[in-house]
């Protein structure tokens, strides 16, 4: 309000003056903190702090997507005006569309640089209610020098996988590395283990859970031969306790040296290759197998945006923020220091990106050929359906009861929660 009365009397140059000083404000952002992102979001927004004056404060979240999309819901309930901007999940457009700003105007011409496909996932209706910031696709990352110790090649299928993991694993623990592990990955029931599982079933041919005209068709031969499939590896290939991994717990064992095969985003690649890790060099990328005789593989298209609450009291502050998370210089600073896949699409021909961080040019055509999680079609129902789905998944390869026995039941769910539509 101050603001507006301000610029109305003294005009725009004598605003600009008092805003980097006396007008000074502190905004906050709720975001996970998962990998460096703490230091990285440091050093991503010091350039604008010192051209606006005004301090961003992180509010840090658990690790889990779920968790942070719970803890969200709870706080836009409330009306809370403490959170001036929230970073969101790529899935959680629909869900939380109400509760957060219409960005469509001020961000019309900075979203031209953006790829269009992204900028339709955070649109409901004509209401663009995040910017994207990084998109995500994940990667089989392996461990080249294990492979080549072993004369193993680069599987291409699932099977493959398992069997080099598994001979791989045989022959490292016979000499004594007692603490490696075949293959790892996020088996935790949470939101992780949906893009997991939706990446086996899709990879054997069966599907992505709902399909995009609202069908539900999890329950098929082809889903029940890829969790059957994945069900032989906790306790084999991979730790029991994989059931209860996130990204993080992953990258832990993998960046140990004590893993040579795990399926992860891209921010893993930047961090496996920093000073203090064990596997620096010594590790490559490559797309997801296939499986099952099915000749494609699927990655998951995941990424993160930044959207501002109908409830914050500086609203103006917190828009111009987001515009500069979203746009360029921060885009770029993501990349390089986080190793994200930016979501402007000039960026994939930076010189300096390329450079330093490969896997992001190399990653491009993934991304755009991710399989997206059903959160469009299912629209407000998507918390549940997933959340169904990576209970179906848990249960299976916790071995309490079959995949055929866990999708016959995900279907009757499923429709109940349907209905007549979505
Ligand atoms: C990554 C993805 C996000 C996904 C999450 C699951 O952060 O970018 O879209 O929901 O992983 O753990």
């Amino acid at each position: 309000m101050t603001t507006s009365i301000t610029r109305h009397l003294l005009g725009a140059a004598a605003v600009t003056a008092i805003a980097t000083t006396s007008l000074a404000d502190e905004v906050t952002l709720a975001s996970g903190i998962t990998g460096s992102r703490i230091e990285d979001f440091k050093a991503i927004v010091k350039p604008w702090e010192a051209s606006t004056g005004h301090t961003v404060t992180l509010v840090p979240m658990p690790a889990s997507s779920t968790d942070q999309f719970g803890q969200y819901r709870l706080w836009l309930a409330a009306g809370n005006s403490d959170i001036d901007l929230y970073q969101t999940d790529v899935i959680w457009a629909p869900q939380l569309a109400e509760q957060l700003v219409d960005l469509s105007e001020v961000a019309g011409e900075l979203m031209q640089s953006h790829f269009p496909s992204i900028v339709q996932s955070q649109t409901v209706g004509d209401k663009l209610v995040a910017l994207p910031l990084y998109t995500d696709a994940p990667a089989l990352y392996y461990r080249s020098d294990l492979l080549e110790k072993h004369g193993a090649s680069v599987p291409e299928t699932w099977e493959e996988l398992t069997q080099t993991a598994q001979k791989i694993q045989d022959a490292e623990r016979a000499a004594g590395n007692d603490d490696l592990w075949g293959f790892v990955w996020q088996g935790n029931a949470y939101e992780g283990l949906t893009c997991n599982a939706l990446e086996w079933v899709k990879s054997f041919g069966g599907g992505q859970i709902v399909e995009p005209n609202g069908d539900i068709s999890i329950n098929n031969d082809k889903a029940i031969a890829a969790l059957d499939f994945v069900a032989t590896w906790p306790g084999t290939i991979s730790p029991e306790g994989v059931l209860a991994y996130k990204e993080e717990e992953a990258r832990g064992v993998w960046q140990t040296g004590n893993a040579v095969f795990m399926r992860n985003w891209p921010y893993a690649y930047g961090l496996g290759n920093s000073e203090d890790s064990a596997v620096k060099g010594k590790f490559a990328v490559t797309t997801l197998p296939t499986g099952g005789d099915h000749d494609t593989s699927a990655a998951t298209l995941g990424g993160w945006n930044i959207a501002v609450s109908k409830y914050s009291e500086n609203q103006d502050i917190a828009i111009s923020l987001a515009m500069y998370l979203a746009g360029p210089e921060a885009q770029k600073i993501r990349s390089l220091t986080g190793s994200r896949l930016p979501t402007i699409m000039s960026l994939y021909e930076d010189a300096d990106i390329a450079k330093e961080v490969p896997i992001i040019p190399q990653w491009k055509q993934v991304f755009l050929e991710a399989v997206p999680r059903p959160s469009a079609p299912t629209k407000g129902a998507y918390n549940e359906v997933s959340s169904k789905f990576w209970s179906a998944v848990h249960n299976t390869l916790s071995g309490d009861g079959t995949a055929a026995e866990n999708l016959e039941l995900l279907e009757l769910e499923l429709s109940d929660l349907k209905g007549s539509g979505w």
